[in-house]
């Protein structure tokens, strides 16, 4: 059985300068390319970083100067929902080709503080796959006390809604899996509270979407208050046969060592080259 693409994204939200970022992205590069040497280079594991719009270019360009051979790529936080033209202030997608092959969509961070719904968030994911670019197309429930099947229900309507406005958008449901999209379920009462949720119910999410979806390669990644000692957990055999495909790390990707543990438990369920 061909083993699942593993992938975990660094999200840096807004919370360093593009000069800590670029040292950041030095010092990951440094002690993950160790590990995935010593690792034999497993061709199934993808390490992305996303910093701020200000940190796109140069921590690209560092990663493809400086350590090439660490095979660490560049993710946008966000793309803008319009074309290149007069939008002050905003990213058209196809400005990120060349720099970010990824683009992180709908955060919850976004939805919450600049009113994206979810039509802004299939219009943003149309920009994104006709640049060519993947979208990680992020989903999650605001419903700390629920039970496992109300999160699935509702995960399942959010993304059954983005992907409507991605078509009315011009973008099909072929066409994003084509793109190379990704899901990452990320509940919002977990982000930045200590309190990630279960693998129980990451798990139920992930096959819930792929059977709406009926797509059962779709990679489904887990984001919410991961840290290096849980990711052995999200890491576990258990969790990669029965389809997690990664992780999305906000907080514990701002520390090197931290990133780089997290990266060492994913290596665990990753193959030689
Ligand atoms: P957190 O953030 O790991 O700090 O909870 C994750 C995210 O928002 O992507």
């Amino acid at each position: 059985m061909k083993s699942r693409q593993i992938t975990v994204i660094a999200n840096w939200k807004a919370n360093l300068p593009p000069s800590e970022e670029v040292a950041l992205a030095k010092a990951i590069a440094q002690e993950v390319g160790g590990a995935l040497q010593a690792a034999g280079r497993p061709a199934n594991l993808r390490l992305l970083l996303a910093p701020s719009a200000l940190g796109l270019v140069p921590v690209a360009s560092l990663l493809r100067r400086e350590y090439p051979e660490a095979g660490v790529e560049v993710a946008a936080q966000d793309a803008s929902l319009n074309s290149a033209g007069a939008f002050t202030g905003e990213i058209p997608a196809d400005h990120l080709v060349g720099i970010a092959p990824a683009v992180l969509v709908g955060h919850s961070e976004r939805r919450r503080d600049h009113a994206e719904t979810d039509e802004v968030v299939g219009g943003k994911l149309a920009r994104v796959v006709a640049a060519g670019l993947a979208p990680v197309l992020c989903l999650g429930d605001d419903l700390p006390n629920a039970e496992i099947t109300a999160r699935v229900t509702y995960v399942q309507a959010q993304c059954s809604a983005a992907f409507a406005a991605a078509e009315r958008a011009g973008c099909s449901a072929a066409q994003l899996f084509a793109s190379g999209l990704v899901i990452a379920y990320e509940p919002v009462w977990a982000i930045g509270s200590g309190n990630p949720a279960s693998l129980a119910v990451a798990e139920a999410v992930a096959s819930g979407l792929r059977n709406a979806l009926n797509r059962e390669e779709l990679p489904v990644l887990y984001g919410g208050s991961v840290d290096a000692a849980s990711a052995a957990t999200w890491f576990g055999t258990r969790a990669v046969r029965t389809g997690l495909d990664g992780l999305l790390v906000g907080g514990a990707s701002l520390s090197a060592d931290r990133f780089a543990a997290i990266v060492r438990a994913a290596l665990t369920v990753t193959e030689p080259a």
